[in-house]
């Protein structure tokens, strides 16, 4: 990071204090705090982050205003048009796009990775079959601390990048398998002759009994939805996976801490809420009422799928989502899909009405994705695994970039005290 070349000015109580500015490639420029509690004995306050930078990152870069997401400064709308998932992952991993041999050379050892453990398999029967597919994530991600112990070493670089393919490698395997114990068939295998979305359709829906065709454009289709989702900056899950790695616990660990927090519906959990919400208005003669349900601050109802805490615009990647889901839909010979409907007539109310417009609320990422995934033949309980497969190697790429930070500290934030001062023991007779 470059020298400050400016500084603000914090005076408390007639004291003066400098406060180094730094500038970055993009995006508002940012005051480093590191020294203010050491200088003027003060917290800052920041409850859920609104205006804190915890990290430097050269990864993502989003603009909320301008609806702009980079990832190593190529355009999301470019990559989604014109790259493919795994290209993506090097791009994200490594900071630049491969050449042709490179990047073969790359989707072969991610695609030797994709078998886990067999004696891993016993996890998931350990599960109910209702269990949500995340709570099976969370834990058979968080075990395979207990079966790839040469790759959890953090101090070992060879170790670091073996902890990653095999994460990359094996989610996809890891959440096809939660599916398909939830539904009661027989895992199955990967194949080393399908690419990475096909693959993944493949676990999913083959079946031993017959020959299962992967559809090109449902596996294009998947291919996107892992594009749109693999990284997005210091969002909640990224920002605990790095927290969690700041301690020193292993990459598994770490994952199977952002799968967590992803999991909920302020966050990845949002594009299952979504589809059940659009299912549960039903028909466009009910959106009015459920637009008055989010505005109701009474009402602890939000439409699920739209704002965002970055994008005060439009999302990017739901504009890309959306001409992905009339695409699917069409070539499936899904017309007149009332959800889709449904969510076209939502979005168009919404963003015509002032309360919305005032607030900046668009549909996110998570607003059409779960149409798509429905189409595809995805239970709702599955679309936040799926996200969880895709964020993968956005998780491990900032962790990757944390670790190698020479300043990497313990993430340890303070607090604003409103509780009681110090106060003697009384006992029980005298209380
Ligand atoms: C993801 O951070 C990331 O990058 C996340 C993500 C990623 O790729 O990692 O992009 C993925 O998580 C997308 C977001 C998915 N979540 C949802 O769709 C759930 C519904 N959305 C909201 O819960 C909310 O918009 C958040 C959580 C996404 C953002 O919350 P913020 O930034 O904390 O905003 P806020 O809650 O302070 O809301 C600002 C105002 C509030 O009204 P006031 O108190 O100012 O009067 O807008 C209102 C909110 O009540 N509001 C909504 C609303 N979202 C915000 N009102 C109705 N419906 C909504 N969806």
């Amino acid at each position: 990071m470059a020298e400050p070349t400016k500084s603000a000015t914090l005076t408390i109580d007639g004291t003066s204090y400098e406060l180094p500015i730094h500038t970055p490639t993009a995006g508002p420029d940012v005051i480093d705090i590191r020294k203010l509690y050491a200088q003027a004995n003060v917290f800052t306050y920041d409850p859920g982050f609104t205006s804190t930078a915890a990290c430097d990152s050269t990864i993502t870069f989003i603009d909320g205003d301008k609806g702009e997401l980079l990832h190593r400064g190529y355009p999301i709308d470019q990559l989604a048009a014109k790259s493919h998932y795994l290209e993506v992952c090097y791009l994200l991993l490594y900071g630049e796009l491969p050449d042709a041999k490179t990047l073969e050379a790359f989707e072969k050892l991610v695609t030797n990775h994709t078998m886990i453990h067999e004696q891993m398999h016993n996890f998931f029967r350990g599960f109910r079959r209702d269990a949500h597919p995340m709570a099976t994530m969370v834990g058979v991600v968080g075990a395979m601390s207990a079966f790839y112990h040469d790759s959890t070493d953090i101090n070992d670089e060879h170790q670091r990048e073996v902890a990653s393919i095999r994460l990359i490698a094996k989610m996809p395997t890891i959440a096809a398998m939660a599916y398909k114990y939830s539904i009661g068939q027989p895992f199955v295998y990967p194949r080393n002759d399908l690419d990475y979305a096909s693959n993944f359709l493949h676990m999913c829906f083959a079946v031993p009994a017959e020959t299962y065709h992967v559809n090109p454009v449902l596996s294009r289709a998947m291919d996107r939805i892992f594009t749109l989702h693999a990284d997005h900056e210091q969002n909640a899950s990224t920002s605990t996976v790095r927290l969690a790695s700041s301690s020193g616990a292993n990459p598994f660990a770490c994952i199977a801490a952002g799968i967590a927090c992803l999991w909920g519906p302020a966050h990845g959990g949002a594009n299952q809420a979504a589809l059940e919400m659009l299912r549960e208005i039903g028909s466009v003669d009910r959106i009015p009422e459920y637009i008055a349900r989010a505005k109701d601050k009474n009402d602890p109802f939000r439409l699920m799928g739209f704002g965002h805490r970055v994008y005060k615009n439009f999302d990017p990647r739901a504009t890309v989502m959306k001409q992905s889901a009339d695409e699917v839909l069409d070539l499936l010979g899904v017309h007149n899909n009332p959800t889709l409907q449904v969510a076209k007539e939502l979005e168009r109310i919404a963003l015509s009405d002032p309360y919305f417009v005032e607030k900046k609320l668009y549909p996110n990422v998570d607003f059409y994705s779960g149409i798509i995934l429905d189409a595809m033949g995805f239970p709702t309980a599955m679309f936040t695994p799926i996200f969880a497969v895709a964020r993968t190697v956005g998780w491990i790429s900032q962790w990757k970039e944390q670790l190698a930070d020479p300043q990497l500290k313990i993430g340890r934030p303070r607090q604003l005290y409103l509780g009681d001062t110090a106060r003697d023991y009384v006992d029980i007779e005298n209380r």
